[in-house]
């Protein structure tokens, strides 16, 4: 457990102001008089136009959940602290094992990839050129066994299916596979936005309460995990189900206004007090990303859609951009006085309004 992850919180800086501003996601398209004002535009994601009625500009998408996410990590600012710093190790250990890095492939599915291989092998077979974590979404057992064939340690994510012996099937099946290093669920995929329950791929989905979740973890023999958590009353249930690893997103955008994973992750992380693992997803896109998730209280980051491009042209791509992404990681390490992971110091991060 890292000491420091107890009051960090509290060593986050940010202005009063700007955390009011934050916790209100309607003030993205609710900025008053945006075009007058320097202080209406203010809060616009650094990735959108400037404001203007969404009748002619369609491009503009409210409450958008990628787009904020975006937002989040551009307002977080770094101290410097050379003095006493030298060169980090990334290393990172998970479930009895050591990766070189703490940056991991998110749980993807159904990708294209190259003429010969599927997109999940690719990036599985970049995941263990890095020594990384992989993580693999929804599909069939003999694609999961594809990806273990690569040798790369996996967390297999299983969707919330409607029939509760279905999840079991799958969760015995894949804990008794060699470099399965996990199982977990993604529980944002119960609903389907209308009111109802999901259905993925032709396959129907329900909701889960805690109990079925005790029931998952009873049933594994690996550690499992739930994915798509984003408030500290999931987080406290998932910890009372024995869950030993949480992953914390929004599944690219799938409910609007979500917060910002990062957002949720210091009050979750004050409240798990270290007795979960603690993952976050959701449009990380470099090291800086990494490093600024890390330093407020995640274990690990997971990277998806900013390798899917790169997966036609091979794992020898992907692993490549994995490294570098290590790399960046290292150099904000050295800039900020962090010499390995267990060290990260949240009061090294500011948060700021642009
Ligand atoms: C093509 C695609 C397929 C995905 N399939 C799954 C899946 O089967 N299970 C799952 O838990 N998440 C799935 N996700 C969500 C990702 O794991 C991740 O939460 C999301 O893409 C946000 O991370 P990113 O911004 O780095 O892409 C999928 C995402 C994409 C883009």
């Amino acid at each position: 457990m890292k000491d420091n992850k107890l009051s960090r919180r509290s060593f986050v800086r940010m202005s009063t102001a700007s955390v009011a501003a934050l916790s209100i996601p309607g003030i993205l398209s609710a900025s008053a008089d945006p075009q007058g004002q320097p202080g209406g535009q203010r809060f616009l994601p650094t990735s959108m136009p400037a404001w203007e009625p969404r009748t002619v500009n369609p491009g503009w998408d409210p409450g958008d959940s990628d787009s904020f996410t975006r937002y989040f990590f551009d307002t977080l600012m770094l101290e410097t602290r050379y003095l006493d710093s030298d060169i980090p190790s990334t290393v990172f250990r998970l479930f009895g094992e050591t990766f070189d890095t703490p940056i991991m492939t998110a749980a993807l599915s159904h990708l294209r990839g190259t003429e010969t291989e599927s997109g999940l092998v690719v990036y599985s077979k970049a995941a263990k050129a890095c020594n990384a974590v992989n993580w693999i979404g929804m599909g069939p057992d003999e694609e999961f066994d594809e990806v273990l064939a690569t040798g790369a340690k996996t967390i297999r994510i299983i969707k919330p299916y409607e029939d509760n012996d279905d999840v079991i099937k799958k969760i015995r099946y894949s804990a008794r596979q060699k470099n399965c290093l996990a199982v977990g669920m993604d529980i944002d995929h119960s609903f389907n936005g209308r009111g109802g329950y999901d259905v993925v791929m032709g396959e129907k989905m329900k909701a889960k309460k805690t109990d079925d979740l005790k029931k998952f973890v009873k049933a594994s023999k690996v550690p499992f995990i739930l994915k798509g958590v984003l408030s500290v009353s999931d987080a406290k249930k998932c910890l009372d189900a024995g869950v030993s690893g949480i992953m914390l997103s929004h599944h690219g955008g799938r409910v609007k206004y979500s917060i910002p994973p990062l957002m949720a992750l210091e009050q979750i992380a004050d409240a798990v007090g270290g007795k979960m693992k603690i993952f976050v997803d959701c449009g990380i896109l470099s090291g800086m990303d990494a490093y600024k998730c890390l330093a407020m209280g995640a274990d690990a980051v997971g990277v998806g859609r900013h390798f899917i491009p790169l997966l036609p042209e091979g794992s020898d791509k992907v692993a490549a951009r994995i490294k570098e992404m290590t790399n960046e990681l290292a150099g904000v390490m050295c800039a900020t006085g962090v010499r390995s992971l267990d060290k990260m110091d949240p009061s090294v991060i500011h948060r700021t309004i642009l």
